[in-house]
């Protein structure tokens, strides 16, 4: 069995760039299961079907060919031959992924293509429920998570950086929103693992969360980043 580290943690936590920055220096892929969801939600959405429609959502989904391929060590998001890599990345495409990834047909498919995935090459993997469902026996598993409203002022920065409009109440709501759908769903919730280590990175920055990541990497696995020398 290949390494497989699993990182989950609320919206917001930074587990996106974390994740990568820690793949890469540890040499291994890194699998954003969320962009799976979010490549089955804009697959649900461009057939018109509502979010709500769990029959319509799950066939349209079953219909979809959802698959994840790298270049350059970078996850590339495919759906049915399209690079929907920058597509899903949209306000709207996640709170469609959040919708549809309320569905027992829609996680079962998607569970089943990320093990199928770590299965066969060693992956730092980040999600909602990897410690919990995907990689149950993963040899390191982290919960990054972080307050709601430090999450919210990182999103507020993102968008101002973008030149875009941020009122930070508005994101504020919209962060504890993403929470409440994501951990009170009736399938596979999110929830910390009885083993995973817990990471609160309110009031680390970014490379200190990078750092944390690989601390806790070496303590649970003896593995370094790559290059790095043996003590
Ligand atoms: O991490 P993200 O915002 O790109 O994820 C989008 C949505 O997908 C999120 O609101 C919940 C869902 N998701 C999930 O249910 N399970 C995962 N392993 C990853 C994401």
């Amino acid at each position: 069995m290949p390494l497989t580290i699993a990182i989950d943690g609320p919206v917001g936590a930074g587990k996106s760039t974390v994740s990568d920055a820690a793949a890469e220096a540890l040499g291994i892929l890194h699998l954003d299961t969320g962009a799976m969801y979010r490549a089955a939600g804009l697959a649900a959405s461009r057939q018109g079907i509502s979010p709500d429609d769990e029959e319509g959502v799950a066939r349209a989904v079953r219909a979809a060919d959802i698959a994840v391929r790298y270049e350059n060590g970078r996850q590339v998001t495919m759906l049915n031959g399209e690079d929907v890599s920058t597509a899903i990345r949209t306000q709207e495409a996640g709170q469609m992924a959040s919708a549809v990834s309320r569905f027992a047909p829609v996680r079962r498919q998607m569970v089943k293509l990320q093990q199928q995935l770590a299965r066969t090459t060693a992956m730092l993997v980040d999600g909602r429920d990897i410690g919990t469902v995907v990689l149950p026996d993963a040899p390191v598993k982290i919960f990054l998570t972080a307050s709601p409203e430090a999450r919210a002022l990182r999103r507020q920065r993102e968008l101002i950086e973008k030149g875009q409009k941020a009122d930070f109440e508005t994101i504020l709501a919209e962060v504890n929103a993403r929470d409440d759908q994501d951990t009170h769903r009736e399938v596979d919730p999110l929830r910390q693992a009885e083993d995973a280590v817990v990471l609160d990175s309110s009031e680390m920055t970014f490379e200190e969360t990078v750092a944390a990541i690989l601390r806790i990497v070496f303590e649970k696995t003896g593995i370094r980043p790559v290059g790095e020398a043996k003590a």
